[in-house]
């Protein structure tokens, strides 16, 4: 899509609706950036490795506006209180008040975190996405989810805080490290399962024009899943039903996360182990054929992405399943897929069908 236009897409929440913008060298339009940042005072957050890489291009747009930048360290491992402090001090030593912006510059690690500050710092200031990776850009930059994690649990403290634009430059996806973009692949692959067949079928046509970074290939990609994701956010921000299907995989994936120690294994690969274990679950229950559920195997295994579980044992995932936040009164919630295309959420199957699937895949072999 070298020198193409911009593509704009519209996520529809009342007075918090924003832009989410997806382009090649985004970062290049000095325009840009000022536009979507209204406010004078300004903190970029990033990391030490996307800040050397990307922030010189993005404060080059914030020309003119008081501008600090603190760059965090790097990593999953990272994403605590006690690290997010670190953001409170800088906006505090630059005496910023409530008309100030947070700017996340980054992957979903710094926008969750960043986001999560912006929530907090004075009770709420404004933020702008600037997601650098593709999982960020596909998901995480985009709903409103903020938070860090808690050694208890993936992402246990955190609020709903919406940007007020998305900034997705496609270009910076060219030097992310190849384990990332599969893992991105993951959330894209995702969207495809719980809501579109058409889009399976599409990515499963362009897996590798997706993994060869071709940038028209990367557009549609990140154009569709955000046009799904803002879809069902818009119908539920809060999560009180249906946005829980964009969970497709988290929940035995977030345990997956907790057990191995946060940073072993990338969200987005637990996410696609835990998209196997749910279409082994949905096989079991009869939604779906095996046919099925070799399809999402093999669409997982030419993605790059993991399709053999750590040997956790499965009392171990189910425990860690427990502190799920789909969890409603003592019931665990699952999101299955009722067919490709269609995910559901749903508290009622046979204990004995999920204890399969994870013995199944959990177990230490004999
Ligand atoms: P990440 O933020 O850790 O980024 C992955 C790695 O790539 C990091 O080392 C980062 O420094 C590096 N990186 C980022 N952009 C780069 C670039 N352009 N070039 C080179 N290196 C680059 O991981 P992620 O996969 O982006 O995000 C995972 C996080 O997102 C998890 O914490 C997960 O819980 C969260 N998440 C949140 C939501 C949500 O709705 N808020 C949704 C999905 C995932
Ligand atoms: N990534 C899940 C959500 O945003 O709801």
């Amino acid at each position: 899509m070298t020198g193409r236009a911009p593509l704009k897409l519209q996520i529809d929440l009342g007075d918090r609706s924003y832009p989410i913008v997806i382009g090649q060298d985004l970062l290049d339009d000095v325009e840009l950036a000022a536009h979507h940042v209204a406010a004078r005072d300004v903190l970029v957050v990033t990391n030490e490795t996307v800040g050397p890489l990307y922030s010189a291009r993005l404060l080059a747009g914030l020309a003119g506006k008081r501008v600090r930048t603190v760059e965090l360290p790097d990593g999953e491992r990272h994403k605590t209180l006690t690290v997010l402090e670190r953001v409170f001090d800088a906006l505090v030593e630059a005496r910023m008040n409530r008309d100030a912006c947070v700017v996340a510059l980054g992957g979903g690690v710094i926008g969750d975190m960043a986001g999560f500050a912006a929530a907090c710092y004075q009770r709420g200031v404004d933020f702008v996405q600037v997601p650098t990776t593709l999982l960020a850009q596909v998901d995480s930059a985009v709903g409103g989810k903020t938070g860090v994690n808690h050694p208890g649990g993936k992402n246990l403290i955190g609020a709903f805080h919406q940007p007020r634009a998305v900034l997705s430059d496609l270009g910076t996806l060219r030097t992310l490290p190849p384990r990332e973009l599969r893992a991105g692949l993951a959330e894209v692959i995702k969207y495809g399962l719980i809501d579109d067949a058409a889009f399976l079928a599409w990515i499963e046509s362009s897996v590798d024009a997706l993994l060869a970074l071709d940038m028209d290939a990367l557009a549609q990609a990140v154009r569709r899943s955000c046009e799904i994701k803002a879809r069902i956010v818009a119908a539920d921000e809060r999560e009180h039903g249906q946005r829980a299907l964009l969970n497709l995989g988290h929940t035995f994936g977030h345990a997956i996360e907790t057990a191995a120690g946060y940073g072993e294994w990338l969200h987005g690969e637990a996410v696609a182990l835990g998209m196997l274990l749910a279409a082994d679950l949905s096989q079991r229950l009869g939604y779906i054929d095996t046919a099925d559920a070799t399809r999402v195997r093999e669409l997982l295994r030419r993605a790059g992405l993991p399709i053999e579980a750590p040997a956790i044992g499965a009392a171990r995932a189910l425990e860690l399943m427990g502190m799920d936040k789909k969890v409603l009164q003592g019931r665990l919630r699952l999101v299955l897929l009722r067919e490709i295309g269609a995910g559901i959420v749903t508290g009622d199957y046979p204990a004995d069908a999920l204890q399969a699937t994870l013995r199944g895949h959990f177990e230490v072999p004999a």
